[in-house]
């Protein structure tokens, strides 16, 4: 995208993950700002081990290489700045406005999964002589553009759970458009992880765009569970949970939004 750092586009009619791809790129120096983008993932990788599949030529898969220099309690930044622009590219692209679970989860106004956020970190690797600042995070999102439509033959995880920028709107949505708004609208909220002040202002976005506040959620941790009220994020991006007996910072876990009586 010409005025931004990413101009460097990698496009793949078919990849096993954008993800592993762009891991390997920085392994062997890549600078920051190269993209990554398919049109089908033979084996695309999801949070907690999860895969992350759609039908050819259909929806947006696309990561990003960052090299941000972050404090390492606000690495998941890197991720929440992908995930707010792809809320700016929708909203302008297509006029719908997605909320953001904690962490990164794009929902529709029906409470639906739009998009999902993989951020991934080889923390061996040091930084770049090419690239800027620290080391590397590749940041990959998978946006439910025009599948699935109502009537897909979804698999059976998926039933209820996820929703299409198709099926929200009534129209399939060029995937091409979308992408150059991401990566425009990515530019200045990357800049900022530069900065304390900056770092501030995205924490506030999310905050803004995050519908987990409010609700009751429960938290998986690698070690623990426990269940709570959302009640803020953080100027560093944590989310603050209210167990009644203590107010608990989450920096980084499964969140899952209870149902009342659930
Ligand atoms: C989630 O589980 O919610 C995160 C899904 C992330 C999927 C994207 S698609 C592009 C990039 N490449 C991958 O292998 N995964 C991410």
């Amino acid at each position: 995208m010409p005025g931004t750092r990413f101009t460097n586009i990698r496009r793949f009619d078919s990849i096993d993950s954008t993800n592993r791809y762009l891991l390997d790129e920085a392994r062997a120096g890549a600078p920051e700002g190269v993209v990554a983008v398919a049109d089908h993932q033979s084996a695309g990788r999801g949070r907690l081990g999860r895969t992350w599949e759609a039908p050819p030529g259909s929806n947006l898969l696309v990561s990003v290489l960052l090299r941000p220099d972050l404090p390492g309690d606000q690495r998941h930044l890197a991720s929440a700045v992908v995930a707010l622009a792809a809320v700016d590219a929708v909203n302008a692209v297509v006029g719908t406005r997605l909320g953001i679970k904690w962490p990164n989860d794009l929902l529709g106004p029906n409470g639906r999964k739009v998009a999902g956020v993989l951020a991934e970190a080889d923390l061996a690797v040091p930084p770049s002589s090419t690239g800027t600042g620290g080391s590397p995070i590749v940041v990959g999102i998978g946006i439910n553009v025009n599948w699935p439509v109502k009537g897909a033959d979804l698999p059976e995880d998926l039933v209820g759970v996820a929703t299409s920028l198709h099926e929200l709107t009534g129209h399939p949505i060029d995937r091409s458009v979308l992408l150059d708004s991401i990566l425009e609208a990515l530019e200045p909220r990357v800049c900022d992880l530069a900065t304390a002040a900056g770092r501030i202002r995205q924490a506030g976005d999310l905050r803004a765009a995050c519908t987990t506040l409010g609700t009751r959620v429960r938290v998986e941790l690698a070690d623990e569970r426990f269940e709570g009220t959302a009640t803020d994020v953080t100027s560093e991006g944590h989310l603050i949970v209210d167990t009644g007996a203590a107010r608990r910072t989450v920096i980084a876990g499964d969140v899952v939004h209870v149902r009342p009586g659930g």
